[in-house]
């Protein structure tokens, strides 16, 4: 698994734990380090981190890295980065590489058009059929709400809910639990999003 931009790495981090090779990935040295930190307790082998910067970076460096899948959270926040990452996803997923972003409507929603577009137009058309592939607004679960966040304010509301863009979309790939990267590890759907949801309350802190 490859992140982008991961900031703090709880994706990563979860799934270094379930046994991925990792590759945590941001513009910041700052986030690699803390990331490495975080990373310590557990395996070393499988986990390494790459200065990337989704806005300059040709796509292929990121195909080189040969993921499974991409992840990136909580990046529609400005329209450069919304869409460098709608490019070096597109490139991703038109190489096979499963994909999952998510989006709490930063930039009052115009974060994501800006993303599809762009993810679009690089996207080469598949059977899976980009070009109907959106966002999915998906509730948080009262459990993780209940683990505090109600008590904190993002933007002057407490979000109960999420975009999650995902390609292939999890519906087409499989009826039920979508198991990613099944080479290395098996991650779920259901991990994906627990760890959506875990990113999403700590960026409301
Ligand atoms: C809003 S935070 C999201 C961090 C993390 N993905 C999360 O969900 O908590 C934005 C992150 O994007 C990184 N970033 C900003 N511009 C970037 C760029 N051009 N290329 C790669 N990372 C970038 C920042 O260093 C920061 O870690």
């Amino acid at each position: 698994m490859v992140e982008l931009a991961c900031g703090t790495a709880l994706p990563s981090i979860a799934a270094l734990a379930r046994g991925a090779k990792v590759t945590s990935t941001d513009i910041s040295l700052l986030s690699l380090r803390l990331a490495e930190k975080s990373a310590e307790p557990l395996t070393r082998d499988n986990f390494s981190t790459q200065i990337f910067d989704i806005i300059k970076e040709p796509p292929q460096k990121l195909l080189d890295l040969h993921p499974d899948i991409v992840v990136a959270s909580d990046l529609l926040y400005t329209e450069e980065v919304a869409k460098g990452l709608g490019r070096q996803l597109g490139v991703a997923a038109s190489n096979g590489i499963s994909i999952i972003t998510t989006d709490a409507g930063r930039l009052e929603g115009q974060g994501q058009r800006i993303f599809l577009e762009s993810f679009r137009e690089t996207c080469e058309d598949g059977p899976n059929g980009s070009a109907e592939s959106s966002f999915v607004t998906e509730e948080i679960p009262d459990h993780i709400l209940d683990l505090g966040v109600s008590a904190m304010k993002y933007g002057g509301q407490v979000d109960r809910a999420v975009g999650v863009f995902e390609f292939p979309p999890a519906a087409k790939k499989s009826g039920v639990a979508m198991v990613i990267n099944a080479k290395t590890c098996e991650i779920t759907r259901t991990d994906i999003l627990y760890l959506r949801n875990c990113i999403l309350v700590l960026m409301q802190r």
